[in-house]
């Protein structure tokens, strides 16, 4: 990159000098695909991230989604600083997390207990670890292109290539990562998601040997695949046939899919539930929520569970904060964020459609994917990880994200956009100002030599 005419002159000397330091550059590996350069941010306010170099961005990033309620929210900065100053961490307990849990057990219907961690990767090992010890079974059933963390047991079968797919009946589950116990992928059975019958066809095929299925209600992970009708309730119904646990990684829908999460904007109701992101807006904590007969294995001891900064009252302190916040929203919540949403997919489809460009924006509206047609591919709702993989041109859209950010508008690096509560209508309207421009450079380089 040319420094000299580049706006992002600073977060390049950042990025070069954490080289020495920083292994790669970055603390996550996603964050490296930030081109033309990973950026280095200084503060946050509402819908606006500013970078070292003063550029000022329309964040739809939303650290992605835990940001929920903007950045740096005044009255959360004050719960937090509160905390602060009368203790960080005590490991050991508070009457906050009292609050919280009964917070948590007031939006959430499943929500008969509670146990908090500080990352979703570490509730997913717990939800997995206490299926198993409840049911005697071993294997978990996941969809492919579906991601629950980045732990050994998170990853398997999430997003394999192409040319090692399998076959249409018999996803691999193969792991992304070198490094893992390699027995940990016999442990999985993977199915494509949004299909009933092939779904009904791998749990009869593993009948009695199924200890779960984890599912993300909305599949954010790859494009954002809402689930056909009739799916949820059939997960639902397997898992009861099957005595198996029944578990919603809410990871990203937590919150924002309403006070009671996906699975009551969705009407299910499952045996446990992942919480990360929006619980904690920011602050690393999560939570595994779930009906109380699961969690006897872990009153009891038979399973391990722990953690130093479990339920840390600092992060309890922020999460107390933001679901007061969702709380206050009422039961109209998510609506006015799905509004919002719509208008800008809306305004997205129409610049897309001004410049030529084959980009077609589906979500719920809270969160949303742009996803990028190949040359010739088909149009119409993405319905799994395949028909994203074959439809979405990952390169293209690498393309015109790099455009948008360049006119100060920043979506995440794999397609994904997520609304904040901070959001206005001012701002989705002067987003989509910011972006005319950038989709009319992207349509002027592309196809890029
Ligand atoms: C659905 C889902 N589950 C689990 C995780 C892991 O969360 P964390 O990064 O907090 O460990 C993520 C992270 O993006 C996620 O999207």
């Amino acid at each position: 990159m040319n420094v000299k005419t580049s706006p992002f002159p600073k977060s390049q000397a950042l990025f070069e000098r954490a080289q020495n330091s920083v292994a790669g550059g970055v603390n996550s590996g996603i964050r490296k695909l930030e081109v033309p350069v990973p950026l280095y941010f200084s503060h946050g306010r509402g819908g606006r991230l500013y970078d070292v170099d003063g550029n000022e961005y329309i964040d739809f990033q939303c650290g992605q989604g835990a940001i929920l309620y903007g950045h740096a929210p005044e009255g959360m900065a004050d719960a937090i600083a509160a905390q602060a100053r009368l203790g960080l961490h005590w490991a050991a307990q508070s009457e906050l997390e009292i609050e919280v849990a009964e917070r948590l057990q007031k939006m959430i219907p499943s929500a008969e207990r509670v146990r908090f961690n500080s990352s979703a990767t570490e509730v997913v090992i717990a939800a997995f670890r206490i299926a198993r010890a409840h049911t005697g079974k071993r294997l978990i059933l996941r969809f492919e292109g579906h991601y629950h963390g980045w732990g050994d047991e998170g990853l398997v079968g999430f997003a394999a290539p192409a040319d090692k797919w399998g076959e249409e009946e018999e996803p691999a589950r193969l792991h992304p990562s070198a490094g893992i116990i390699s027995e940990v992928t016999e442990q999985f059975v993977v199915a494509r998601w949004n299909d009933v019958e092939h779904l009904r066809r791998r749990v009869a095929q593993y009948h009695g040997q199924i200890a779960a299925i984890v599912f993300e209600p909305c599949g954010c992970n790859t494009s954002c695949i809402e689930p056909v009708p009739g799916l949820l309730e059939a997960i639902r119904e397997l898992c009861d046939a099957e005595g198996a646990l029944m578990i919603a990684d809410e990871t990203i829908t937590g919150f924002r899919f309403g006070a009671g999460c996906a699975q009551s904007f969705y009407g299910v109701s499952p045996d446990l539930t992942v919480l990360g992101k929006a619980i904690g807006g920011g602050v690393p904590f999560a939570a595994l929520v779930g009906k109380e007969r699961f969690f006897e294995t872990v009153m009891s001891g038979r399973v391990v569970h722990a953690g130093t900064l479990n339920g840390n009252p600092l992060c309890l302190a922020a999460s107390k904060w933001c679901l007061d916040a969702v709380l206050a929203l009422g039961p109209g919540h998510p609506e006015a964020l799905v509004a919002l949403g719509k208008e800008l997919m809306e305004g997205l489809s129409g610049l897309a459609q001004r410049y030529g460009i084959p980009m077609v924006p589906q979500g719920p509206g809270q969160v949303f994917h742009c996803t990028m047609l190949k040359p010739g591919a088909e149009t119409g709702v993405v319905r799994s990880y395949r028909d994203y993989v074959k439809r979405h041109d990952a390169p293209r859209w690498a393309h015109l994200r790099r455009c948008l950010l360049l006119h100060k508008v920043r979506a995440i690096e794999r397609g994904l956009w997520f609304l904040s509560l901070a959001h206005t209508k001012a701002d989705v309207a002067e987003a989509l100002e910011r972006a005319e421009p950038a989709f009319a450079q992207h349509a002027a380089e592309w196809p890029a030599v």
